[in-house]
């Protein structure tokens, strides 16, 4: 919609150049001496000529937008990764459509059909809770990005970036043996979660490597919140003895269970060790400061809208129809261990 009736034309004729070459500086697709760029601006401006997105749309045969969907919008771990995508969206000129959806499948699915019956140009869905299968129904689709999540499926055609689960999972339990602790409890995320299983799978390799078997681990499952934490902390209490180093798959269900070992009058780490994963902005405020693992979740976000572009330019050639990049994650020691 153009509110004041000024047309592309009107820019060129006052410019002294074509219309085309007015598209070229506006969608900057084509060169255009730095010269004219100047003269063309300071004409759109004079003018006050606002480009209309739509008719951009349908030249291109582009909307500009993309939809982000993430599955908890309280938790700082999805903040982050949202301001990371949108950086770049915004630096490429697109628009981010963002879904909250609590975790929920069908909430997941109808925000990937509403997605696509608007016609964004790309999706990304952050630690998606779909079947596999399910997801893959979109692959081919419309250009997909799955951030902070690995796949099972071999042979998808998607593009993947995660940090990684394992190697910092098993460095943790190497910390908390070094420390001298002889018993664990791992506080979960849901059971079905791919982050989950290999977090969980890095922490037991670290204790199996050192000689202690399965028993010697309690893993309680739950959703990544700060409820969760508190409630299944309280389980782990009621153990006699109780484990007295516990491994929150997530900052906000450690920060639950700190509260809970607090509440019964634990000191921490002296009486219970806990350490979580994500290194969200409030885990070095927490009393004590929060050992956990850090997760580049900006990065995570930028990356993962990078990719998206880079597909969505290359969509002719079919280049970037999968791949998979792995992000760094890394121990940071605090008080709580
Ligand atoms: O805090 C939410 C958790 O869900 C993060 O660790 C993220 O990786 C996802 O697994």
């Amino acid at each position: 919609m153009n509110f004041n009736n000024v047309t592309i034309k009107d820019v060129a004729k006052a410019a002294n150049v074509s219309t085309a070459t007015v598209s070229n500086v506006i969608s900057k697709t084509k060169y255009v001496s730095p010269e004219l760029t100047k003269r063309v601006k300071k004409v759109i401006n004079q003018i006050n000529y606002k480009p209309s997105k739509i008719a951009r749309s349908l030249k291109v045969n582009k909307t500009f937008y993309l939809g982000l969907i993430v599955p908890d919008i309280t938790n700082p771990f999805f903040a982050e990764v949202v301001r990371g995508a949108e950086s770049v969206a915004l630096r490429e000129n697109y628009q981010i459509f963002l879904c909250n959806t609590d975790g929920n499948v069908h909430r997941e699915e109808k925000a990937l059909k509403s997605f696509y019956e608007h016609h964004v140009d790309g999706i990304i869905t952050v630690a998606p809770r779909m079947k596999e299968a399910d997801l893959e129904k979109y692959f081919n689709s419309i250009p997909f990005v799955i951030a902070d999540r690995p796949l099972n499926i071999k042979n998808y055609e998607a593009n993947l970036v995660y940090a990684d689960n394992i190697k910092s999972s098993y460095q943790l339990a190497k910390h908390l043996i070094k420390k001298g602790h002889q018993s664990f409890a791992c506080i979960a995320g849901p059971r079905e979660v791919l982050n989950v299983q290999k977090r969980i799978f890095g922490f037991s390799k670290g204790l199996k490597d050192s000689g202690f078997s399965e028993e010697k681990n309690v893993i309680l499952y739950g959703e990544f919140n700060y409820e969760n934490g508190f409630k299944l902390m309280n389980k782990i209490l009621e153990l006699k003895p109780h484990p007295t180093a516990v491994f929150a798959l997530s900052d906000i269900t450690a920060w639950g269970a700190l509260e809970a070992a607090k509440s019964k009058g634990l000191k921490i780490p002296e009486d219970i060790a806990i350490a979580g994963f994500d290194n969200v902005y409030f885990s070095k405020l927490l009393n004590p400061s929060l050992t956990t693992i850090h997760q580049p979740k900006y990065e995570l976000g930028r990356v993962a809208v990078n990719i998206l572009i880079k597909k969505l330019n290359n969509m002719k050639e079919g280049l970037m129809k999968k791949s998979e990049i792995i992000l760094e994650s890394k121990l940071i020691l605090r008080n709580s261990t």
